[in-house]
């Protein structure tokens, strides 16, 4: 049960900040040889589509995060290892809430919208020290 839950957490990963990273480093950018409203097309309907992954992507990191933490971590005693894992699930927090106020069809969010690129680029480097811990925590609990 463990390895589905495993791959589950780790192909949501893979396709969350891959997605993530060809957003803002290729298809932003190549977007430049259109016009502003073939851009703005472009744009919306990548958002609409983008919009379910986003969602699904989160729920699914949610519960096979929350079964490794419950399968690898429960038991142990308060230490580094428990430390990291709560700096990561913070930052995950924070990417996915950028996330949710770049995909919720909120009014409320349209500033954020407005920046989307930026607020790509934020959440792709936070999800990057997202990896990172988790491959540190990776080699440490279970060398
Ligand atoms: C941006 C969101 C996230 C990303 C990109 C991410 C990525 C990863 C990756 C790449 C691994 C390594 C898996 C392996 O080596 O088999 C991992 C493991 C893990 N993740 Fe996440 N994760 C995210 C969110 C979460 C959340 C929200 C939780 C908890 C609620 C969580 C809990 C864990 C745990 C407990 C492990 C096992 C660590 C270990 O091997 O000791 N993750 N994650």
């Amino acid at each position: 049960m463990s390895t589905v839950f495993q791959w589950i957490h780790l192909t949501a990963a893979v396709v969350g900040v891959g997605g993530i990273a060809f957003l803002v480093i290729v298809l932003f950018p190549s977007a430049r040889v259109l016009t502003p409203e073939q851009r703005d097309l472009l744009v919306k309907a990548v958002a609409g589509r983008f919009r379910w992954v986003t969602w699904t992507v989160i729920i699914l990191l949610l519960i096979s995060g929350l079964y490794n933490v419950r399968q690898f971590y429960w038991e142990e005693a308060w230490g580094p290892a428990w430390a990291f894992l709560t700096i990561k699930i913070a930052l995950a927090g924070v990417v996915f809430l950028i996330s949710l106020c770049l995909t919720l069809p909120l009014k409320l969010f349209d500033p954020f919208r407005e920046r989307r690129k930026r607020w790509l680029t934020i959440a792709f480097i936070l999800a990057l020290i997202v990896i990172l811990i988790s491959a540190y925590l990776r080699l440490g609990s279970h060398a």
